[in-house]
């Protein structure tokens, strides 16, 4: 089964655990809402390569933790867009949870996706339960506090921002969480794939910060130059484009080197040459600007 449907059978899987029942049909409507059909699944695809990588002996708990991951993150885009963080009026080019249900439900809809994703884990455990319950550990430490995106949300009420703390865990985390939950459900050490996680999710920030700031809301699927309109903290401002864009190839190069000896260590290394080209921009003049917006 080609990867993307691999993640997208397991995810719906997972989301049908919080159907059925006597459940709030509207709140019942918003979870598949705000995971469905989904973004890039970046980071589901790095769990099942890394997974894979490692001779994937237990392909039915790759797949729960790559659903696991990918709930998660599609919750932290919920209450991400909710008018107490970044009022975000579209996602994946369509309203937010909170513009297409209202706001008590997008909050509950985030809530739900968190527990989900751990009781699907939970459910997954089968004949490897230790694996389960690492599964577990790593998915919350990475969501959580101090070292989760409940850590990289919360550097945004700060005055004083540490610009690379900031990204590791908004957005570093949960790529942390790709590479080790892959490594876990192969039945490999977790350790060793921290550094190349960290480096794929701090190359993903900065390339992010780079569309915030080069494209439009239409090329995006998401509102553009919202950095620069909430005086977030970004790469952009820090090291100008330019700057910015020589930093992104730095990481991404030093990511490869960073890649564990294991089976499928030049297919790895090839996703992250594929990944380096698409997260480059090919063109730094600024598209909003051009389009006199
Ligand atoms: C957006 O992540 C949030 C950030 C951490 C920058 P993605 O760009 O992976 O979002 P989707 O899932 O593809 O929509
Ligand atoms: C979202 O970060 C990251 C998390 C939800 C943890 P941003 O606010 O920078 O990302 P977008 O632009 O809304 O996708
Ligand atoms: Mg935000
Ligand atoms: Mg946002």
């Amino acid at each position: 089964m080609p990867m993307n449907q691999r993640i997208d059978v397991a995810v719906t899987r997972a989301l049908a655990m919080a159907g059925g029942g006597v459940a709030p049909p509207r709140l019942a409507a918003a979870l598949p809402y705000a995971v469905l059909p989904g973004g890039a699944r970046i980071r589901p695809t790095i769990l099942l390569s890394v997974a894979m990588a490692c001779r994937d002996d237990r392909p039915a708990l790759s797949d729960a933790a790559a659903a696991a991951l990918e709930l998660i993150h599609c919750a932290s885009l919920v209450h991400d867009d909710l008018p107490a963080f970044d009022d975000a009026d579209i996602r994946r080019g369509k309203a937010t949870v909170h513009r297409a249900y209202g706001e008590p439900l997008a909050v509950l809809t985030g809530d739900s996706l968190i527990i989900l994703a751990f009781e699907v884990l939970a459910q997954a455990a089968g004949d490897m339960p230790g694996r389960a319950l690492q599964l577990i550990q790593v998915l919350a430490k990475r969501t959580g506090m101090p070292f989760g995106i409940c850590a990289g949300q919360g550097w945004e009420s700060e005055t004083q921002v540490n610009l690379a703390a900031y990204h590791r865990a908004k957005t570093g985390a949960l790529f942390i969480a790709a590479t080790q939950m892959g490594a876990i459900a192969a039945g490999q050490e977790a350790e060793p794939w921290e550094e190349l996680g960290a480096r794929i999710g701090e190359a993903f920030q900065v390339a992010d910060d780079l569309r915030d700031a080069l494209e439009t809301a239409e090329q995006m699927g998401k509102p553009a130059g919202q950095d620069a309109l909430h005086g977030r903290p970004n790469a952009v401002s820090a090291l100008g484009i330019p700057g910015a864009v020589a930093h992104l190839k730095d990481i991404l190069g030093g990511a490869i080197s960073s890649i564990p000896s294991c089976p499928g260590e030049a297919m790895l290394a090839q996703m992250v040459r594929a990944y380096a080209q698409k997260m480059t921009p090919v063109n730094l003049t600024p598209q909003r600007a051009r389009a006199g917006r």
